[in-house]
């Protein structure tokens, strides 16, 4: 028997204003895509900006449905987007902003266990960390290095 022990880090800024230039261009986007999202249901709207490698920014929201399995997660929405629309891009980096309309969202939101999966595929076949920035609707933005920094144990086609 053998323990094992996993680190993983990430930086946390105190509010949008602490950001570079160009996250907060990034996280201003995610804040826009999240002002569309169609969040009838749990009035919980959440946006995501991707920044490819051509400087393209592709956004993404939940789309929910009155059959609720069959809504969409903001951060599957843009990855997708963007593998469909430039599958030859790489993602340098993701932010992401989630607010609510029955409450004050003030801590950071980070991608669901389903769409980590979702977006590691793509940093596994780019064989290239991209980044994540996550906030609520105001306070503390979360930044990590890398998808795997979300996902340790993570799956991908190596194993098939
Ligand atoms: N949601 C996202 O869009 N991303 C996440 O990572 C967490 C949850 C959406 C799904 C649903 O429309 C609403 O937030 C409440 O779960």
């Amino acid at each position: 028997m053998k323990k094992i022990e996993i680190k993983t880090s990430a930086t946390v800024y105190k509010d949008i204003s602490a950001l570079s230039t160009e996250d907060k261009i990034l996280m201003n986007k995610a804040i826009e895509a999240r002002n569309n999202a169609y969040a009838p249901y749990s009035k919980f709207s959440v946006g995501a900006a991707l920044l490819l490698e051509n400087n393209k920014i592709v956004l993404g929201n939940n789309q929910e449905n009155a059959a609720y399995p069959s809504g969409m997660c903001a951060e599957r929405v843009a990855i997708w987007k963007a593998s469909s629309e430039y599958p030859n891009f790489k993602i340098l980096k993701l932010a992401i902003s989630a607010s609510s309309s029955v409450t004050k969202v003030n801590k950071p939101v980070g991608p669901c266990g389903a769409c980590r999966q979702s977006l590691y595929e793509y940093e596994f076949k780019q064989n290239q960390p991209f980044k994540i920035l996550f906030m609520g609707e105001v306070g503390e933005i979360v930044k990590t290095e890398s998808l795997k920094a979300l996902l340790p144990f993570s799956f991908d086609s190596s194993y098939l």
